[in-house]
């Protein structure tokens, strides 16, 4: 792709589309930065972020409907190059020009597309060029465009929609009616990333550049300070702690909270290979009494996620205080050691990822250095919060250093969710515990964070997880939580993710929980002899995101080794069932 001179981000104006989130990965695919921002931003804010391009999504509304949301006033004169996707697409067609028409009926799923100029040449400019002459699209829209504005020409069509695609090359302004970010499109990346290139966007946002970018503006951030970070044994927090790890070295301090609630090996693998990896200097709270007495009784899954909310900020603000007094009392001198430590380890992981190593020895080359100061309490927080999650909270309290991430300012915003359940992680934590944040994620999607940790060389038993629950195996069991039935699920959780993984399916599915409904008891025979026992539910999800998800269809055979092994090994079960719900109407976990 060519250079440019604007290094600004690609900027997808959500127009409330299902799919704004989807457009913004599949441009990070092609490796250019992309942000969703709302509808309602003002032209002169668009353009004060410097974009490389802007992308109008598609939305619920009709063009007709009396206060649909417009586009910026005046984007389309603005010079910048546009991409109008569905109702991004009706609203520069009625804008400049065209006709859109109310139709009775709309044009839903797949259709073919029929290009006007197959054949067209690469230095055409066009986003269809060198594009089959026939294709399968995918189309959502009730209204249709039919006839293209003056000064633009149609370069696609369907049985339905005389102007499927149209483009004014001079004023770098395109359109399609289709989906080019979902994978039912055939050549939606192709379209995407044509579209990126005439508008000359920069292929920069890579792992390398990702991790340097962030090392950078962590360092500026914290500058000489300390920093402290709550392990959950996930990814995110994994991921977020290593790159700031990277960033300042031994000033970084974690805290594991053990409550109780993780799987099978898990507490070992923070506690071992997460600080193998890194080396970063781990503190581990030992609080399975306390979660299990604050639960004691409780079978209230919203309950249940507040307790564990709770305790898990008591017992991380007993750690922080229990660290800021070693800190303040001068054990500079053991973080010092673990500083050169963490130079070595940086210089490892270098090895493994490439580019991004580099700065490894340079983190712990200032570890070394602060720690000779030592002495000051940690006064930063870290976070694995995603992109995802701020974008559906609507917060931009802003990234590393509240500065809101690569770009400056900006962010998304704006979103209205019911509170459907009370999440719970280290990302929980209220603001009031004194620190401030540092959430170095705050811009990624979950495929990205995954990429840097494997460059950040943490191990892929890690990174590959799973995605798991902060309230963890609490909210898997339906009705109380006692160690007995911690320890069932446990060996039932422990025997799918095994086989799951036997099977090659880790990458495919994105989690199976396993749920013990431990208030319910049926019949079954074992060796000549009723048994009473419980069932569990197999639930593995397929999903982009977890904001929607579908069941996965996992082989039978893999369904059946799975089952036969639970029931088998795990006494207490006799019965293994299936869920195959999508979310919606469902939820990924059973609480
Ligand atoms: P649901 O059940 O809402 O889950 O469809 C969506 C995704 O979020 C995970 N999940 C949580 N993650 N704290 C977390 O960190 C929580 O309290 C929590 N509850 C659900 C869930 O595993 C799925 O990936």
């Amino acid at each position: 792709m060519p250079h440019n001179q604007t290094p600004g981000p690609v900027l997808v104006v959500d127009f409330g589309a299902q799919y704004a989130q989807l457009i913004a990965r599949r441009v990070r695919e092609c490796q250019v930065y992309s942000e969703i921002i709302p509808a309602t931003t003002p032209l002169a804010d668009i353009v004060e972020r410097k974009p490389a391009a802007v992308i109008l999504s598609g939305g619920p509304a009709s063009v007709y409907t009396p206060g649909a949301l417009p586009a910026p006033d005046g984007l389309f004169e603005s010079g910048l190059p546009v991409l109008g996707i569905c109702y991004g697409f009706q609203l520069m067609i009625r804008d400049l020009g065209g006709v859109v028409a109310k139709t009775a009926s709309g044009e839903y799923g797949a259709a073919t597309l029929q290009l006007s100029a197959p054949g067209a040449s690469a230095a055409d400019g066009g986003l269809m060029v060198g594009l089959p002459e026939r294709q399968q699209v995918w189309m959502s829209h009730g209204d249709t465009c039919t006839v293209a504005p003056p000064e633009f020409t149609v370069t696609a069509s369907t049985a339905s929609t005389p102007v499927a695609a149209a483009e004014d090359k001079a004023r770098r302004l395109y359109g399609v009616q289709f989906h080019p970010e979902v994978a039912h499109t055939d050549h939606g990346l192709e379209i995407l990333r044509q579209f990126l290139d005439v508008a000359g966007c920069r292929a920069d946002w890579t792992t390398a550049n990702i991790i340097d970018e962030q090392v950078d503006q962590i360092r500026a951030t914290v500058g000489p300070g300390r920093a402290i970070c709550g392990l959950s044994g996930g990814v995110d927090s994994a991921v977020a702690a290593a790159l700031v790890q990277r960033a300042i070295g031994a000033r970084l301090c974690c805290v594991f909270v053990d409550h109780g609630l993780l799987r099978k090996n898990e507490a070992e693998q923070v506690e071992q290979d997460f600080v193998a990896a890194t080396g970063v200097d781990l503190v581990v709270v030992d609080a399975q009494a306390d979660f299990a007495a604050a639960l004691s009784g409780v079978t209230d899954p919203e309950a249940k996620r507040k307790i564990i909310g709770r305790e898990f900020i008591r017992a991380f603000e007993q750690a922080a205080r229990q660290i800021a007094a070693r800190d303040a009392d001068g054990q500079g001198g053991d973080a010092d050691g673990r500083g050169g430590d963490a130079d070595g380890r940086g210089g490892d992981a270098d090895g493994r990822g490439g580019d991004a190593g580099g700065r490894g020895g340079d983190a712990g080359g200032r570890g070394g250095e602060a720690d000779g100061r030592g002495g000051e309490a940690a006064e930063f927080l870290v976070q694995g919060t995603l992109y995802p999650d701020v974008v559906e909270s609507g917060g931009d309290r802003g990234g590393p250093g509240g500065k809101g991430g690569p770009g400056g300012k900006g962010g998304p915003g704006g979103r209205l969710t019911a509170s459907i359940k009370s999440h719970h992680n280290v990302g929980g934590l209220p603001e009031d515990l004194g620190f401030t944040l540092i959430e170095p994620l705050r811009t990624l999607f979950k495929d990205e964070v995954r990429a840097i940790g494997s460059a950040l060389g943490l191990p892929p038993q890690i990174v590959w997880r799973q995605p798991f629950p902060g309230p963890g195996l609490a909210i898997r069991i339906v009705g109380e939580v006692t160690s007995e039935r911690l320890a069932i699920i446990r060996e039932a959780d422990s025997i799918a993710r095994e086989e799951l993984t036997a099977a090659g399916l880790d990458r495919h599915i994105w989690q199976c929980p396993v749920v013990l409904l431990a208030d319910v008891r049926s019949v079954g025979v074992q060796g000549d002899s009723r048994s009473y026992g419980y069932p569990v539910v197999l639930r593995p999800v397929t999903s982009e995101d977890a904001m929607t998800a579908d069941w996965a269809r996992v082989p039978d055979p893999v369904l059946a080794r799975i089952s036969t092994r639970i029931t088998n090994e795990v006494a207490e079960i006799n019965r293994v069932v299936l869920d195959i719900t999508s979310k919606p109407p469902a939820t990924i976990e059973w609480e």
